[in-house]
């Protein structure tokens, strides 16, 4: 089987030293970098836009893996595609017309995933299932890295991969808040394609070496 993807999130990483820190991703053995973009309305967060993503797409070597927490998504996502990412995930509970949203995110040629809130249910995907790409299952409640992992993910990812193998689809399920060395193998026997990993990565003493280890565990 070939191995999974890990996607460090650059929201746990130095701000200060941005540039080090996408270099640091590019030498690892990351499949991914996963940018965060929070409004402070959709989440109780703002983190970071346009101009600094149009940094990081400079020093990147690796796809743009963007999670998109922020009301209204539609409006922004001809001006993501234009910096150059490669999937672009929306809020299922911040999209009424998902079905159109995900057709907007393939028109621009990006991948187009849909993320969960922990508060909602997989089976709410049962009908636009064949039109994503990615199923973003948030494993805390989103806008803040370093928070403790929800336990009931584990079935909600069983779950997930029973409605993907029953529609034919071909979405990958990507994990995203609290990952670490303790739920990572567990995650992917459940059923998990990509890792998010944030502070686990880079609050570590050695992130090249964090990320070596998560990319082994789940071989
Ligand atoms: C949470 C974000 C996550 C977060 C993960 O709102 O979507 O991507 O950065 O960070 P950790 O791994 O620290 O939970
Ligand atoms: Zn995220």
């Amino acid at each position: 089987m070939s191995s999974k993807i890990i996607a460090p999130s650059l929201l746990a990483s130095d701000f200060a030293n941005l540039q080090t820190e996408i270099e640091m991703v590019n030498q690892s053995e990351a499949d991914w970098f996963h940018l965060d973009i929070m409004d402070g309305m959709f989440v109780p967060n703002i983190s970071f836009g346009m101009p600094v993503i149009k940094a990081m797409a400079e020093h990147a070597k690796k796809p743009l893996d963007t999670h998109l927490m922020i009301v209204d998504p539609d409006r922004y996502i001809k001006t993501f595609a234009d910096l150059g990412v490669h999937n672009l995930s929306v809020h299922y509970e911040a999209c009424p017309h998902l079905h159109r949203t995900l057709q907007a995110i393939k028109a621009e040629g990006m991948k187009a995933g849909v993320a969960l809130n922990p508060h909602t249910s997989v089976t709410l995907l049962e009908d636009t299932i064949q039109d994503i790409d990615i199923v973003v299952v948030m494993s805390v409640n989103p806008g803040f890295g370093g928070q403790a992992f929800i336990e009931n993910t584990y079935q909600k990812v069983e779950n997930l991969k029973n409605l993907i193998e029953r529609k034919n689809s071909k979405a990958l399920i990507e994990i995203d808040g609290g990952v670490n060395a303790d739920n990572a193998k567990k995650l992917v026997d459940s059923g998990a394609d990509i890792l998010v990993a944030g502070s686990f990565v880079f609050k570590s003493q050695n992130p090249i070496e964090t990320i070596k280890s998560l990319k082994q565990q789940v071989k």
